[in-house]
């Protein structure tokens, strides 16, 4: 073994996808070596032995939308701080989105953010290329050239921004097929956003904030599904928001088109009836919806409508939501928060099962990356990146216990039933109980 080899990993009863008695995962040289009740028998002396009680055991978890903010806000999130954040909240790989500063717009940029999350080395950092230059939504990046780069860059977004023009939407959707890559459309027709900070409703109506209309994303959505079907091209559809999202979703899967789609955890869990307290934490884009949104979309996602559950984790400095309503910035954490949110609305409500669960935060989202190491079958001969969930730990959020640099956590107080205890990355254990293991 050498020096930078992990020693080799003993998970001590842990029941794979919840199911079954539990057992014991013995892995090496970054793989899963033994799977049994003996399987600790074998174990060698080097072992590092971890006692897990019965602890779920998942594949760990790929987000498909994190915002690290490193080059340019490390004040609020950095490379390094969001890995650490990932890793507490069983990832073991997350897509960093463009809007940096400056962007993730040429292959520079993209080859160091992926660079130094190797150095890092908590989880993989995929940086996402942006699709136009300086996210302006007019000229294409060279998107060829951060495919081909160290990064080998798969996904392309202007996130935060909507590629609202249809002519470099299109030439960006030929371009990805030519090139064997994704587009991520954030689904926001910038027209009919103007100065909007909340959902357009009785809510917004009632506190005098403007509204948001669930057209301005439908209506992208609808022309996108169709831009993708004319070019031969997927499309993944970031952060759906509402009901007439999921229909259109529906229809386009019902016609062939190759569209996938992701929810935040905030976007089931939460409603925009939160805003009544007028605190910036709850501004997001897209807006907090309505219930019968919130209730959709859970639907949408347990009967694989809806692919995949992404974070947009977006880190904000306490200043950057302290503040007036509309002054806040859209955006809150999620790291940290997703599994014990899904857990509970989804797995202890009953509706998915935890295999469920890991088709929605592992698998779908790997395989939508087009990643090979990740989101794989617990099995011997597989990698070992992985998860360890507590059904039953009782956490309660506390925003500056967090390991990200900012503390912009709506869930403040909540307390949850699940949560990760434990994560192992390349074979190695990135955190435990709370921990982070450099
Ligand atoms: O709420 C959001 N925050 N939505 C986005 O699309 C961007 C993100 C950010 O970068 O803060
Ligand atoms: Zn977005």
């Amino acid at each position: 073994m050498s020096a930078l080899e992990p020693p080799p990993l003993l998970l001590r009863r842990v029941r794979p996808y919840g199911e079954g008695a539990p057992v014991d995962v013995l892995v090496r040289d970054g793989v899963i070596a033994a799977i049994g009740p003996g399987a600790g028998d074998d174990a060698p002396d080097d072992a590092e032995i971890h006692e897990l009680d019965g602890a779920v055991l998942l594949p760990g978890f790929v987000d498909l939308h994190t915002h690290l903010r490193e080059p340019g806000r490390e004040d609020t999130e950095t490379i390094a701080s969001g890995s650490s954040a990932a890793a507490r909240g069983g990832y073991t790989a997350v897509f960093a989105m463009a809007n940096t500063q400056p962007p993730q717009d040429n292959q520079t940029v993209t080859d160091s953010v992926w660079r130094i999350g190797r150095s890092v080395g908590l989880c993989d950092v995929h940086p996402v290329g942006a699709v136009t230059v300086g996210l302006g939504g007019e000229h294409l990046t060279e998107m060829g050239q951060m495919a081909s780069g160290e990064a080998q860059v798969r996904i392309f977004s202007d996130d935060g921004m909507c590629v609202h023009d249809p002519l470099v939407m299109r030439r960006a959707l030929e371009y990805s097929a030519g090139l064997g890559v994704l587009v991520a459309q954030h689904a926001e027709e910038p027209r009919l956003t103007r100065g909007a900070v909340a959902h357009e409703g009785p809510t917004a109506a009632r506190l005098g904030l403007t509204g948001w209309p669930r057209s301005a994303e439908e209506s992208i959505v609808a022309r996108d599904a169709i831009l993708a079907r004319d070019a031969g091209a997927r499309v993944h559809i970031c952060h759906a928001s509402t009901t007439g999202t999921v229909e259109l979703l529906k229809w386009a899967k019902g016609q062939g088109i190759s569209i996938t789609a992701e929810v935040t955890p905030h976007h089931l869990l939460l409603d925009d009836t939160r805003l009544e307290s007028y605190d910036g934490v709850y501004r997001v884009n897209p807006p907090l919806r309505e219930t019968h949104d919130t209730l959709a979309l859970r639907a949408a996602l347990v009967a694989g409508v809806i692919d995949c559950v992404a974070t947009d984790h977006a880190p904000h400095a306490a200043q950057e939501k302290c503040c007036e309503f509309a002054a806040a910035r859209p955006g809150m954490l999620g790291l940290e928060t997703a599994l014990p949110i899904i857990a509970a609305l989804l797995v202890e409500s009953g509706e998915m099962t935890w295999r469920d669960l890991s088709r929605v935060m592992s698998v779908r989202p790997a395989e939508i990356a087009g990643l090979t190491d990740q989101g794989r079958p617990i099995e011997v001969g597989e990698p070992a990146n992985l998860a360890v969930v507590d059904p039953d730990s009782d956490w309660t959020v506390v925003g500056e216990e967090l390991a990200s640099l900012s503390a912009n956590t709506p869930y403040e107080g909540m307390t949850f039933a699940a949560r990760v205890v434990g994560t192992v990355y390349r074979g190695r254990m990135t955190s435990r109980d709370g921990e982070v293991l450099t």
